[in-house]
């Protein structure tokens, strides 16, 4: 087809009247360097996006090769937003999020397998 689920979110955001900051993170959460008004916010899902799909926690498919959430460009951005982030390092934020994602993993299956 010639759209994603960005291009789909993002039109369904609009015809609901969403808030335009839920439409850039629909929009861009894919493409963060799309997004000029809110890049921390759409940085900030797309790592999440990234750290689920890192960890195997997405569901109805696999991924051919999986994303390496400390190569992303969305640390850049939220770097210039966050410094309780400076400080911690997003290795440490990977590692402690990635820790839990047995558990994630967990209900998950519970959730969507029964
Ligand atoms: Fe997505």
């Amino acid at each position: 087809m010639g759209f994603t689920h960005c291009d789909s979110g993002s039109v369904v955001a609009e015809m609901w009247r969403l808030p335009y900051h839920l439409n850039e993170v629909l929009r861009y959460h894919h493409d963060v360097q799309q997004s000029k008004l809110y890049p921390d916010l759409v940085a900030l899902v797309s790592i999440a996006d990234l750290l689920c799909r890192a960890n195997v926690l997405g569901y109805g498919y696999r991924e051919k090769r999986l994303p390496d959430p400390l190569q992303a460009i969305e640390w850049e951005i939220l770097r210039e937003k966050s410094p309780k982030l400076v400080r911690l390092g997003p290795a440490h934020v990977v590692q402690e999020l990635s820790g839990h994602a047995k558990r994630i993993q967990k209900y998950i299956k519970s959730v969507f397998q029964g």
